[in-house]
């Protein structure tokens, strides 16, 4: 490869264009570079290029101009325009935010059953509902509200508590086992019955959602004397102590005989969260609203 960079050296120079050579096909001056007979065009920059590089100058000195643009220290340039983003983004937030505490306020001090008749509130206030209800609960209660083991379902009619808004509000509200003025559910330990007593009890507690549990059985008799107290007679529940019914088939930690018996050993005490301190009483109630609905809604 021989790399000849002296054009007047080149031999077969063009006697009408001097020492320029110009490529037969494109008609373009070369550099008079040669690489084993690939010579390099010397081709012009595109004009297109010239004209775009112009433009974007021209649009950044008017933007300059009418934009915000330069730090100047602690401030910035405002541009004519004085458009500021962040403003036009809180201006926007406001507005729709006036809208929500519009309808919102309606949750104050609530009368259900008048707001549930109110087609164009329920339009707004549901879709809103069951956003905070994913956002604040589904990571325990599951997005449709089915629930999961030690968590209860909230989307079936057994309640812990009750299912009637006010008494789900006050659910929310106060939680459950998690503050001082919280609702205070707990099973507690009865290690001390006899291991027999136990396995007696649990085979009778896992027959009671198959109505298969004998009930003058010295088993229910345990029952009686041990657990109806707050699980009712036959074990129906008990709103009041916010023991679940053992005869449905609704479950918290499992009705097998083997999760009743770990059950009788340790004891339970979920922990619902308190919610005063977090969401207003409004989003409480509308929550709560939103949660009595779940059983009907189930598909
Ligand atoms: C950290 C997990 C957790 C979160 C988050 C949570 N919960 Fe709970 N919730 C529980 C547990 C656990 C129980 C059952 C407590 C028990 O074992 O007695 C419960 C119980 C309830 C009950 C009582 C159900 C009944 O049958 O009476 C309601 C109502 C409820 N939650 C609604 C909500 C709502 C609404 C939210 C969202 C604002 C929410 N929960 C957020 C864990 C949670
Ligand atoms: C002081 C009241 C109280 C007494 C007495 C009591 N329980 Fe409970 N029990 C509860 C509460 C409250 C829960 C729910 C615990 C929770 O929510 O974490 C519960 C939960 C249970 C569960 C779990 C249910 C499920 O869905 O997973 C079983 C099973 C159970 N109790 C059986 C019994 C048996 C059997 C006895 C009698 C030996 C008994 N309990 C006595 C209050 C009581």
């Amino acid at each position: 490869m021989t790399r000849i960079s002296d054009p007047h050296a080149l031999p077969g120079a063009d006697p009408h264009t001097g020492n320029r050579r110009i490529d037969p096909v494109t008609g373009y001056d070369t550099t008079g570079h040669d690489w084993g007979g690939i010579q390099e065009l010397n081709t012009p920059f595109p004009k297109i290029a010239t004209i775009a590089l112009l433009l974007t100058f021209l649009y950044s000195v008017v933007a300059w101009v009418l934009l915000p643009a330069w730090p100047t220290g602690r401030d910035y340039t405002r541009g004519l325009w004085g458009l500021d983003q962040g403003r036009m983004a809180r201006d926007g937030f406001q507005a729709v935010d006036a809208v929500r505490q519009g309808w919102l306020s309606r949750f104050i001090d609530p009368d259900f059953a008048a707001l549930a008749s109110d087609d164009l509130l329920m339009a707004q206030a549901m879709p809103a509902a069951a956003r905070l209800f994913a956002d604040n609960c589904a990571a325990c209660h599951g997005t449709s509200g089915s629930g999961g083991p030690g968590f209860p379902a909230l989307d079936d009619a057994d309640w812990l508590w009750g299912g009637e808004p006010e008494i789900v509000a006050e659910t929310i509200a106060l939680g459950i086992n998690a503050a001082d003025d919280s609702r205070v559910a707990e099973m507690p330990v009865f290690d001390w019955l006899e291991p027999a007593d136990r396995q007696a009890l649990a085979a009778y507690v896992a027959g009671l959602p198959q109505g298969n549990a004998p009930a003058d059985s010295p088993a229910a008799i345990l029952f009686a004397e041990n657990c109806a107290a707050c699980h009712g007679d036959g074990g129906t529940g008990g709103l009041l102590a916010g023991a679940p019914s053992l005869t449905d088939h609704s479950v918290l930690y499992g009705q097998d005989e083997a999760a009743i018996l770990s059950t009788l050993r340790h004891g339970r005490r979920g922990i619902m969260p308190a919610w005063s301190q977090r969401l207003s009483p409004a989003e409480i109630n509308l929550l709560a609203f939103y949660v009595s609905t779940l059983p009907e809604a189930k598909p």
